[in-house]
């Protein structure tokens, strides 16, 4: 009888596709040894994964309900991609810090490579990855990252802002642009050791690709291609974004080869320089399989521009819409700026003078929480973690927001209320779910420089300009709802900037 079955061709078929279905089954459902726990979730559909349980146009809140029903660490499938989400202070700290190597390598999604190749920090692993992080963390300290080279640069910075935000007369505008040009103008100078007039059209055009950039990556047709890249290789999106990235790699390295026609040992100008002298010293002493070559540098510089210049602007962004909205919040920072400062600029020195304003811009960047589900890591080894066995290769996801907004940590988290951060005395306090930087190897290697610029650009234009809704708009009406990409940043808007001098 069983030789029968098997050799009628209808039921070679059958059995053919009972095997392929048991296969995925067994790859879909919690199948696992006995010893071998693997995270709970929700229940996958073949090929499909939980693509129809979770909206790819919210993903973070999406991510952060679910870890509702199946706690702070489960599983789900984007198409046939198995993703671990970690949820809640403790557990993305516990992984992130204390099995730090375990859970420290990146995710380089199809749509990643594409654009790096392996190459740069954001999307590299390895020693070239590790050569090209301590290089940039270093060179960005020699520079004064956080200190005093790097507030110099910014303080310039926040002149030409505000000259900018002048032209307006008070007048209701888009700050969207002009922040953006000063922001990516601190990373030009130390990178680069130059920064570019606002009104320069090759400057406008790498900003705008830049942001153009970062704002596809999170749309749901590049999520879809990250799934599924074999299907939907030739989708609009996937095109635009290669070409846009080719681009913006083919204009620095204009720079780059510009930088190399008047570099002079002796004076470094700033990172690019550093990193030719560096490969010059590589080559001159034979150094074999060196990671210091032209494509490392491209990339790193771009992946400068682009994890620089939307995240640090898009804070600061919010900052100004939430002083907008919440006018007796802007009346406390103007009064303890005009208390502490007066009309004199402003420095890094004078952050612990100022316990409100720096409990606004760390709330800020707590409520708007850009980076919701930080980028996607991938863990280096087989790991057990809270009693789950997590296989090597395994993409994973800390789920920052969960972080900055969970509910055993935060006493309102789901509303602007700077007092998280400050003591019965109104003194500054910090607090250990502050984690918008992420954590461990992975986090931010601009998180200095992120903290110093925030710092200063708020306090500046909050010294020289009143924030408020256009003429028409209540505070009421202005719009908190997010507009979702790679980051998270407020929807298209305009607010006046009012002279207080
Ligand atoms: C408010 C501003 C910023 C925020 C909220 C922010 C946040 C983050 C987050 C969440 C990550 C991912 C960490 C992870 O994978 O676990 C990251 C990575 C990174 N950030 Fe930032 N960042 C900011 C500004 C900057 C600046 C100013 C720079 C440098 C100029 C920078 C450079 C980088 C780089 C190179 C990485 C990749 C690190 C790696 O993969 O090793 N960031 N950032």
């Amino acid at each position: 009888m069983m030789e029968f079955i098997l050799q009628s061709p209808t039921s070679v078929s059958l059995f053919g596709v009972f095997v392929v279905l048991l296969v995925l089954h067994l790859l879909y459902s919690n199948f696992s040894f006995p010893k071998r726990r693997e995270p709970p979730g929700p229940r996958p559909f073949p090929l499909l994964g939980n693509l129809l349980q979770v909206d790819l146009k919210r993903l973070d809140q999406s991510l952060f309900h679910l870890s509702r029903t199946f706690g702070p660490i489960f599983q789900v499938y984007f198409g046939p991609k198995k993703v671990v989400v970690l949820a809640g202070y403790r557990t993305v700290k516990e992984a992130l810090l204390n099995q730090a190597d375990e859970f420290g390598n990146r995710e380089i999604t199809p749509l990643f490579y594409d654009f790096n190749q392996g190459h740069g920090i954001l999307f590299s692993n390895g020693d070239s990855w590790k050569e090209m992080r301590r290089f940039a963390l270093t060179t960005l300290r020699k520079f004064g990252m956080g200190k005093k080279m790097s507030e110099e640069i910014t303080i310039e910075e926040c002149g030409y802002l505000i000259k900018e935000m002048k032209k307006y007369k008070g007048k209701a505008f888009n700050n969207t642009q002009a922040i953006n040009y000063a922001v990516s103008n601190v990373v030009s100078a130390l990178v680069f050791g130059k920064r570019f007039e606002y009104e320069d059209p090759v400057f406008q055009k790498m900003v705008e690709r830049d942001n153009e950039i970062i704002h596809l990556t999170g749309s749901v047709s590049l999520q879809i291609y990250n799934m599924f890249p074999w299907l939907v290789r030739w989708i609009k999106n996937r095109q635009l974004m290669i070409k846009n990235a080719a681009i913006s790699i083919r204009d620095v390295k204009d720079i780059i080869q510009q930088l190399k026609e008047t570099l002079e040992p002796q004076t470094c100008r700033g990172l690019v320089d550093c990193f030719l002298i560096r490969q010059q010293k590589d080559e001159e002493s034979g150094v074999k399989d060196t990671h210091f070559h032209e494509e490392n540098l491209a990339f790193t510089v771009s992946n400068l521009f682009a994890a620089g210049t939307d995240t640090t602007a898009t804070t600061l962004q919010w900052s100004l819409l939430l002083m907008a909205k919440y006018p007796h919040f802007q009346d406390q920072v103007q009064e303890e700026l005009v208390r502490v400062i007066g009309s004199r600029e402003v420095s890094v020195e004078d952050r612990k003078n100022l316990p409100f304003t720096d409990a606004v811009i760390h709330e800020t960047q707590r409520l708007a929480s850009i980076i919701p589900t930080a980028i996607p890591h991938k863990t280096s080894q087989d790991v057990t973690f809270q009693g789950y066995f997590i296989k090597k290769n395994t993409v994973v996801f800390p789920l920052l927001t969960s972080v900055l907004h969970d509910e055993s940590e935060w006493e309102s988290p789901h509303t602007f209320n700077p007092s998280h951060f400050l003591d019965k005395e109104g003194q500054f306090i910090k607090r250990d779910a502050f984690l918008p930087f992420s954590a461990g190897r992975r986090v931010c290697l601009g998180e200095g420089l992120a903290k110093m610029e925030l710092f200063l650009f708020f306090t500046s234009l909050l010294q020289r300009f009143r924030f408020t809704p256009p003429p028409g708009v209540s505070e009421d009406e202005l719009d908190l709802t997010p507009a979702v990409g790679f980051t998270i940043s407020p929807l298209p808007h305009e607010l006046c900037a009012v002279s207080r001098e």
